[in-house]
């Protein structure tokens, strides 16, 4: 992998950190190939229950790669690759944790908005800037952001290409919690290591419950609730049999 650096440094916690500083992870068809692959491997075994994304402290990540779209644009985006990495982010069943420092723009900041938990450092900054090079988010920020923000701050951030800062960022329910910037992947990695320990069957029913409150008809997504799948696994029998007799749950994922 060349345009990211994956580690293990927690139990059963994976960081991906973005790694092309000199376009400030600038999302490019490898970068986002390699991204997708290391999720491939993250969701297959039990190994890895939680995930960790990172960039720099000075980038996240600047957004797509503007070197990359040739003249006409829209064949690079909508390039066959490119879009199932995307999709793979998109459909990621794990909980993905963003620790974002500097600058996460355009693509960048969708990526954010595909992170399940956002822990922002005091110089984060997130931005729609697309419109300044006559384009507009076209990773699902024009769905995601007003989802995420409400409709007039995500026309505010679309329309006129400004970015906010962590603190506002916070504010507009963006970025779950904000820490001193030099502290972001050491809390997000926290936030990941004690997320890691839960039954990992439990963490991706309700992953895919809150994910589903976005996308479809209230009746429709409380489906999953009602059927209660999650109460009848072995894993829910563990913790309540932990629970009960003191001790501390060993959970398998069935
Ligand atoms: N694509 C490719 N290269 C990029 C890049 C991007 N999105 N953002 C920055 N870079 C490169 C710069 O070209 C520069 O490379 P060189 O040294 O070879 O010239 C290097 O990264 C450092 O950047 P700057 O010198 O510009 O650094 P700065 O601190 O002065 O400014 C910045 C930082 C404000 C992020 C500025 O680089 C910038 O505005 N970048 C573009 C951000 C942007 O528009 N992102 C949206 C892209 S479009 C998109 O994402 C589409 C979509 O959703 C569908």
């Amino acid at each position: 992998m060349e345009n990211i650096v994956v580690a293990r440094p927690r139990r059963r916690v994976m960081l991906i950190t973005l790694d092309r500083p000199k376009a400030l992870n600038a999302l490019n068809k490898a970068l986002l190939g390699e991204l997708a692959q290391a999720l491939r491997e993250a969701e297959a075994g039990d190994e890895v229950r939680c995930v960790v994304l990172t960039g720099s402290q000075r980038s996240f990540s600047a957004g797509a790669d503007i070197k990359e779209m040739p003249e006409g644009g829209i064949p690079m985006f909508a390039e066959a690759g490119r879009l199932r990495s995307w999709k793979t982010i998109e459909r990621f069943p794990k909980p993905l944790v963003a620790a974002v420092n500097g600058y996460a723009l355009g693509g960048g900041c969708e990526l954010t908005l595909l992170c399940d938990i956002v822990v922002a450092g005091e110089n984060a900054r997130f931005g729609t800037p697309e419109i300044k090079i006559a384009a507009f988010p076209g990773d699902g920020g024009t769905q995601r952001l007003p989802r995420a923000v409400g409709k007039a701050r995500a026309m505010m951030m679309i329309l006129t290409g400004e970015p906010i800062d962590a603190r506002t960022a916070l504010a507009w329910g963006l970025v779950a919690e904000l820490v001193p910037t030099e502290r972001t992947v050491e809390r997000a990695l926290d936030i990941a290591a004690s997320i890691a320990e839960y039954s990992p069957i439990a963490l991706q029913m309700p992953k895919a419950e809150v994910l589903a409150a976005f996308e479809k008809p209230l009746d429709e997504s409380l489906s999953l609730e009602r059927k209660m799948l999650l109460w009848q696994t072995e894993d829910h029998d563990e913790g309540i049999a932990a629970f009960v007799e003191k001790r501390k749950p060993e959970y398998k994922g069935r």
